[in-house]
């Protein structure tokens, strides 16, 4: 029996950014973000959902180490934005806009293959309590 079972934890971190291309104009930039593209930034609660999956194991019944996979996040992703202007103090948005999707394809990045026998299922990235954003992959 090859049983593959999805186990998603939930975390949070508190960032501000702004959403603004320097490619486009000033009008272009208010017209695509609106009030997002304000100069100095706003803030968000951010809610990550990271979903692991395999086949849970024989005698412990577990897919994941629920203990050390806490660490690997809070490690490479809670500690490396939480607190932070995402624009200005992570590398990752310098060049980059730092849209809900964006953060959601660099959470992927900085999570996938650090999880031993589970495999990273997908990522889910709550920018507000209505909208998310969620990547698995590019195949
Ligand atoms: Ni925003």
């Amino acid at each position: 029996m090859h049983t593959v079972i999805q186990v998603t934890q939930s975390f949070e971190f508190s960032a501000s950014h702004r959403l603004y291309c320097s490619s486009m104009s000033e009008d272009e930039n208010r017209q695509v973000f609106g009030k997002c593209a304000n100069k100095n930034g706003h803030g968000h609660n951010y809610v990550v959902e990271v979903t692991t999956c395999g086949q849970p194991h024989d005698t412990t019944g577990t897919v994941v180490d629920l203990a050390s996979a806490q660490r690997v996040v809070k490690d490479r992703v809670i500690d490396r934005f939480d607190h932070k202007h995402l624009n200005h103090d992570c590398e990752e948005f310098r060049s980059m806009n730092p849209s809900v999707e964006n953060i959601a394809r660099v959470v992927w990045d900085r999570l996938h293959g650090q999880f031993g026998q589970a495999e990273l299922a997908r990522v889910r990235v709550w920018e507000t309590p209505k909208t998310y954003a969620e990547y698995d992959g590019e195949d």
